[in-house]
């Protein structure tokens, strides 16, 4: 099999990290591995396969001979780095909000969309959406392939590890601080986010809802290929590590049973359902970090409405939600296209 020369830009950040080890475990054909971030990382090593690499500077010439490059630095470097590493000939999977919405690039979630990867041709570059939207629509797919959905109201309750690696030691220091009886230190988040709920992600835009709001709104559209389906959302910040869970509730065209979409979702690639509320078995952030796959359960009908869905859906925001969505897109990307 061919290997590939691949780049993970952010390597030192809590995805990038994530993009190395997801890598070596899905056993993906690298010949090179190039690990890049800021000055300040310059002669860091970072472990793959058993063997120490260095971390490199990212700079203008990071990508000749570079096929895939993972990126995972923030919006502002892709802007300036990813348009460089196309025309270098790289493959950038961008895994920031920086290309999501740009009509000629792909938003690609494998399991719902991987047709539209071929669009890559365009630019060079492929979009990893936002966290929060690749594990919904990965539940969601299957039923607005069955019965059409019409709405969906969706409540977040996200990880700090969303936000990287600055976040989850803010939140490890400030519990810490508050058990010992000292003020907590506030820095990454506008409040504290021990012990409390933050109903801001990102930044508030004009119409009152947040960036990460919209996103979730915007990219469900494009990557569900459908402008007419309705989405509200509420993205609230929790003090949990690892794992993003929502509240999702659907309104669909035509009517569908709580078991018919229990089995479906059960025979649906990257889903599984864990719901028997009988034995209090759900979906649960810390049971959902480190796996690959979307949880869904409490599945139910929504009696306030005639075609209505009420789910819990959880899945590792680091790894469905980042690298390991940015990986499959790398292996599709090798498999049929380069
Ligand atoms: P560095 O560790 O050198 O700052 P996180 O989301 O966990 O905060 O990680 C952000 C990632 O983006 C880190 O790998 C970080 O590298 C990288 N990064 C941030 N700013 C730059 C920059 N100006 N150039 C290259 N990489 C950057």
């Amino acid at each position: 099999m061919r290997e590939y020369t691949v780049a993970v830009v952010g390597a030192t950040g809590a995805v990038g990290n994530e993009m190395i080890s997801v890598l070596e475990e899905r056993n993906f054909p690298v010949s090179r591995l190039k690990l890049l971030a800021s000055e300040r990382s310059v002669g860091k090593e970072l472990t793959f396969k058993g063997k120490s690499l260095f971390v490199e500077m990212l700079d203008e010439d990071s990508f000749a001979g570079v096929e895939i490059g993972l990126f995972s630095a923030g919006g502002s470097i892709s802007e300036r780095y990813a348009p460089i590493a196309a025309a270098a000939g790289c493959v950038v999977i961008d895994n920031t909000s920086a290309f999501r919405m740009a009509p000629d690039v792909p938003l690609i979630v494998p399991e719902v969309n991987p047709g539209a990867i071929s669009r890559y041709k365009n630019r060079g570059i492929i979009a990893n959406p936002n966290c929060s939207t690749i594990q919904m629509v990965v539940a969601l797919k299957p039923i607005h392939d069955a019965v059409r959905i019409k709405r969906v109201v969706v409540s977040t309750y996200q990880a700090v590890s969303g936000t990287g690696k600055k976040a989850i030691a803010e939140l490890e220091e400030q519990t810490r601080a508050l058990l010992n009886g000292l003020k907590p230190v506030i820095k990454v988040y506008p409040h504290q986010i021990a012990f409390n709920c933050l109903p801001q992600i990102d930044v508030f835009l004009d119409n009152g809802y947040t960036k990460e709001e919209m996103k979730m709104v915007n990219e469900t559209k494009k990557i569900l290929d459908d402008p007419g389906i309705a989405v509200t959302a509420t993205t609230v910040r929790v003090p949990v590590f690892y794992g993003h869970s929502e509240s999702v509730n659907i309104e669909t065209e035509r009517k569908i049973t709580a078991e018919r979409v229990k089995n479906l979702l059960s025979g649906a690639p990257g889903v599984k359902v864990v719901d028997d509320v009988k034995n209090s078995q759900y979906p649960l952030a810390i049971n959902a970090a480190g796996k690959d796959d979307t949880f869904v359960g409490r599945i139910r009908e929504d009696e306030s409405l005639p075609n209505g869905i009420n789910m819990w859906i959880v899945s590792d925001n680091l790894r469905k939600g980042a690298a390991l969505n940015a990986v499959q897109i790398a292996e599709i990307l090798a498999r049929e296209y380069l």
